[in-house]
C-alpha cells in the first residue's frame, strides 16, 4: 500500500505515468466512468478548500465512486479531542482511500503510519501540497509541452507556500530547470529547502524582491496568495499583502508564450483585468485538478481499465 505525503513519494517514472493516465482520462473519459464502482474516498478536511476538496470529489464521482468526510475541525470529534491517529483508525474501517488536509506540517504522515488505506496528504500547513503539484505539472506538460528547460517565476509568500514548496521539490527532478524567486524579504523561501533541496543539487536559482525586471526571463510564473491564516502578526500580513500585484501593465513586459498559473484562491495578487489574456491559464489549471486526482485515486487503489 502506498501513501502519497510528499511528491517525492511518486517517481519521475509514476508522476509521469499518473500524468499519462489524466490525459487519456481528460480524452475519453467514459472509458473510466465505473473503475472506481463500489469504492469510498473518504475526505478529511481540518482545513477550508474549496478546490482540493470538490476537486477529490468530483474526481471520485467520475470514477462510479462514492465520497465521504468533513470539510472542517468543527464538524468532526477533532473539536472533541480525538487524535489523527485515532480518526484514521476508524477511517479505514469506513472508506478505501483518504484525502486529508489539516494546518498541521506532518498530520498527513502520522496519519499514513496508522492507516491501514492509502493516505493523500491534501495540504498539510505550510509543507506540502502534492496534488497541486500534480495538477501544477499536468497544466505545464499539456500548455507548455514540456517539463524540461525552464525558467519559473515563483512568487509572493515563498515562506509559508506549499504549493510552491512542493512545486520546487518536483521540478528539480527534470533538465535545465532555473527559478526566479520572488518575494518580500520575510517571505523568502525557508533556509531548509535552500539548502537541502536546491543547493544540495546545484540547482541555479536568484532571489529578488521587484517583479517586473525579471519579467522578460520568465517561461513561468507562479504566483500565490499571501496567507492571512499563516501569519502570526496581523500587522505583518496588512503590510505584506499586496507586496505583489500583477496587471496588465506588468504582463507587457512577458514573452508571448508565457504562461501565468496560480494555484488559487486568489485575493489581489492578479488583478481581474489579467483574467482575459491567454497567457493567463489558472482557471485551466483548477479543472485538471480533477483528472490527476482521478488519475491518483485510481493508481493508489491498484485499479486497471
Ligand atoms: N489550490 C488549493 O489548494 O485550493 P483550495 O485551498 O481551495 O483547496
Amino acid at each position: 500500500m502506498k501513501h502519497v505525503i510528499s511528491p517525492l513519494d511518486l517517481t519521475v517514472q509514476e508522476l509521469e505515468d499518473i500524468l499519462t493516465l489524466a490525459e487519456d482520462m481528460i480524452a475519453a473519459p467514459d472509458k473510466y466512468k465505473e473503475i472506481c464502482h463500489g469504492k469510498k474516498l473518504a475526505t478529511l478536511f481540518y482545513e477550508p478548500s474549496t478546490r482540493t476538496r470538490l476537486s477529490f470529489e468530483a474526481a471520485m464521482m467520475n470514477l462510479g465512486g462514492n465520497v465521504l468526510g468533513f470539510s472542517s475541525a468543527d464538524s468532526s470529534s477533532a473539536s472533541k479531542g480525538e487524535s489523527v491517529a485515532d480518526t484514521i483508525r476508524v477511517i479505514s474501517g469506513y472508506a478505501d482511500i483518504c484525502a486529508m488536509r489539516h494546518p498541521k506540517e506532518g498530520a498527513p504522515l502520522v496519519a499514513a503510519q496508522y492507516s491501514s488505506i492509502p493516505v493523500i496528504n491534501a495540504g498539510d500547513g505550510g509543507h506540502n501540497h502534492p496534488t497541486q503539484t500534480l495538477t501544477d505539472l499536468l497544466t505545464i506538460k499539456k500548455l507548455k509541452g514540456r517539463l524540461d528547460n525552464l525558467t519559473i517565476g515563483v512568487c509572493g509568500d515563498l515562506k509559508f507556500g506549499r504549493t510552491v514548496h512542493s512545486l520546487i521539490r518536483a521540478m528539480i527532478r527534470y533538465e535545465n530547470i532555473r527559478f526566479i524567486m520572488i518575494s518580500p524579504e520575510e517571505l523568502r523561501i525557508p533556509d531548509y529547502l535552500k539548502k537541502e533541496v536546491l543547493d544540495a543539487q546545484n540547482i541555479p536559482y536568484n532571489e529578488v524582491s521587484v517583479l517586473e525586471p525579471v519579467m522578460p526571463e520568465l517561461d513561468l510564473l507562479y504566483m500565490t496568495r499571501v496567507q492571512r491564516e499563516r501569519f502570526f502578526n496581523e500587522e505583518d500580513y496588512i503590510r505584506l499583502k499586496d507586496s505583489f500585484i500583477l496587471d496588465s501593465k506588468k504582463m507587457k513586459l512577458a514573452r508571448e508564450d508565457m504562461l501565468v498559473l496560480h494555484p488559487l484562491p486568489r485575493v489581489n495578487e492578479i488583478s481581474t483585468e489579467v483574467d482575459e489574456d491567454p497567457r493567463a491559464v489558472y482557471f485551466e489549471q483548477a479543472k485538471y485538478g480533477v483528472y490527476v486526482r482521478m488519475a491518483l485515486i485510481m493508481t493508489l487503489l491498484g485499479l486497471e481499465v
